[in-house]
């Protein structure tokens, strides 16, 4: 009898635990990926020239704002377009922009890459990795994340070039 309700104690717990666990896997899920999210060409046209095309869950509705009403002053480099374009593309991003948890909070300059949820997925990758001559910088999602451009960072498409 005691080692039963021992037993059922801790499936109970181990139900609860999974829940949890996968609970917050689908947040993370939900937060970064681009999959679910129907693409807009204009957007892969107009923004994946230079970069990948950065998935809108990666930054608040606020910091995608004020990123199309600058490009002419985008990151040392003018990236500017017709008025139409930005407004096409500023809707879809900030209606598909990080909205719950660690995401929220504009990060410094507007980067995805220094969002606290950017730098603690990333905490095991060495200071010098970044400054690979394969990587050049930690925008480069593309250098290491191999379906980055399909919106997909999932680990099993993660290769680091040496
Ligand atoms: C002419 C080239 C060019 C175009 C076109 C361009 N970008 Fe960029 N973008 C850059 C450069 C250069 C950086 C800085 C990269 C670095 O620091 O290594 C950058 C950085 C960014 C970042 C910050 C990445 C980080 O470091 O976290 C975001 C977000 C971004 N661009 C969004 C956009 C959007 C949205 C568009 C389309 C409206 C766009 N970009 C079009 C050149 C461009
Ligand atoms: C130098 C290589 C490198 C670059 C460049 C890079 N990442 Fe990563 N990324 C990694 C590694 C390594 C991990 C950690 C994988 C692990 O052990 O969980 C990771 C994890 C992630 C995760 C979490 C994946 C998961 O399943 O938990 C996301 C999301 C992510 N990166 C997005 C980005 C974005 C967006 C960019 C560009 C703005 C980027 N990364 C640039 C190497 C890189």
């Amino acid at each position: 009898m005691r080692i039963r309700f021992a037993s059922v104690i801790a499936y109970a717990f181990a139900t609860l635990a999974a829940t949890v666990l996968s609970g917050l896997a689908f947040a993370e899920e939900e937060q970064l990926q681009a999959r679910s999210v129907t693409p807009l060409p204009k957007y892969q046209q107009e923004c994946a020239a230079c970069h990948i095309a950065y998935p809108p869950g990666t930054l608040p509705a606020d910091s995608w704002r004020r990123i199309l009403n600058n490009l002419d002053h985008h990151f040392g480099t003018n990236a500017s377009l017709d008025a139409a374009s930005v407004k096409q593309i500023e809707s879809w991003l900030t209606a598909h922009a990080a909205n719950a948890g660690r995401a929220t909070s504009a990060p410094p300059e507007d980067r995805i890459t220094r969002s606290t949820w950017f730098m603690a997925a990333h905490d095991e990758v060495p200071a010098s990795t970044w400054r690979r001559p394969a990587v050049k910088s930690a925008s480069n999602c593309a250098a290491c994340h191999t379906r980055a451009d399909q919106g997909n960072f999932d680990e099993r498409y993660i290769r680091i070039p040496r």
